[in-house]
């Protein structure tokens, strides 16, 4: 069997690379923009079942050479932009790479015949919540360009399963923590909890986007799912489409829980309580743009469809983290 995984080089796409050589019997071909420190860890880790082209999904060109080298039996196209704030920002850019490489990908699916498509979406798609827990029936209306460009790919795949494609759309919640060597290795670092640990552990100032959200502490609600949580419900999508179990669904994948950044900050410490250097401290500063106050899932539908069980909560996202920054500090 041959997967193809866009993104591959990034977080997410790594993680989810590693887990697939770990567990299933196939070949990955890596599609990405650029060659990371995580890409270089799988390939000296699985140099004979790792193909990486390096190369910009935009240019339909190079990206149907890998449809005519390869038989490509399944997809999980992770390849995007996800930056909520630099979305704000980069509009043109944004939409364009994000919805011009969905569009390359579906159709180079219909015309080499791959009908397998696991497309990483996000929560964010939904929007100021109308209610929570959000369910997967809550109205899609996108506050940042980023969430804009997720909607616009998930509409794009619907309309091409018409012709053929089968497809697992799923949204993500708040991804964090680590597998083995690999984490989250952003730049610049835009998310939460490796800024968080990384500042507690150096000792630096750690800034707090906005106070005043309607929530209990005034600092925003999210749904963090542990990595390998995330990775397992990929894996698990990934075989009911292909057995045609489940096809052309939507599913949230989140824990069903929601932690405050002001938890996030209690928790973190309590954990690194030996290891929090003694320059670390914390400023409320400006909300950023695009944030919207509070996401939390309803994962009800995937455990039920898919019988996917989270196994991680907060804790272990923060135990996972902070053991591989202080493996990064030793090396
Ligand atoms: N935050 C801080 N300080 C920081 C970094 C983040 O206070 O230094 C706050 C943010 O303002 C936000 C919360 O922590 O309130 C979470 O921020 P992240 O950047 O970690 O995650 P986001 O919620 O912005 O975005 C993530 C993914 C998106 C996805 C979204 C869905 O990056 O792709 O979750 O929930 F769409």
């Amino acid at each position: 069997m041959t997967i193809l995984i866009t993104g591959g080089a990034g977080y997410i796409g790594s993680c989810t690379t590693l887990k697939i050589l770990q567990t299933l019997d196939t070949k990955c071909i890596v599609v990405d923009k650029q060659e990371t420190s995580n890409l270089q860890k799988l390939l000296i880790s699985f140099p004979n079942k790792i193909v990486f082209y390096k190369l910009n999904m935009c240019d339909l060109t190079s990206l149907e050479e890998v449809f005519k080298n390869y038989k490509i039996k399944s997809i999980i196209h992770f390849a995007a932009y996800t930056i909520v704030s630099e979305s704000e920002k980069q509009v043109y850019e944004y939409l364009s790479n994000n919805i011009n490489s969905t569009l390359n990908l579906v159709e180079l699916m219909v015309k080499y015949n791959v009908e397998n498509l696991i497309f990483s979406s996000s929560a964010s798609v939904y929007g100021n919540a109308k209610y929570v827990p959000i369910d997967e029936e809550h109205p899609t209306e996108p506050q940042s360009t980023y969430a804009l460009s997720k909607k616009i790919c998930e509409q794009i795949i619907q309309k091409y399963s018409s012709k053929g494609i089968k497809f697992i759309t799923l949204r993500y919640f708040n991804p964090a923590g680590c597998i083995e060597n690999l984490g989250e290795e952003h730049d610049p670092e835009t998310h939460l909890i490796p800024i968080l640990i990384k500042s507690i552990l150096e000792g630096k100032t750690f800034k707090i986007f906005g106070n005043n959200f309607p929530t209990k502490d005034g600092t925003c609600i999210r749904d963090f799912i542990h990595i390998e949580d995330l990775v397992n419900a990929h894996i698990i999508s990934l075989e009911k489409l292909i057995n045609n179990e489940k096809i052309n669904e939507i599913y949230n994948v989140g824990i069903n829980k929601g932690y405050s950044v002001m938890d996030v900050l209690n928790k973190s410490l309590e954990i690194l309580k030996k290891d929090t250097n003694k320059n670390f401290n914390f400023i409320f500063s400006e909300p950023r743009e695009g944030d919207v106050p509070i996401l939390v899932a309803n994962s009800n539908k995937i455990q039920k469809h898919l019988g996917f069980k989270p196994r991680y909560d907060l804790e272990d996202i923060i135990y996972s983290v902070w053991k591989y920054e202080k493996q990064k500090i030793s090396i």
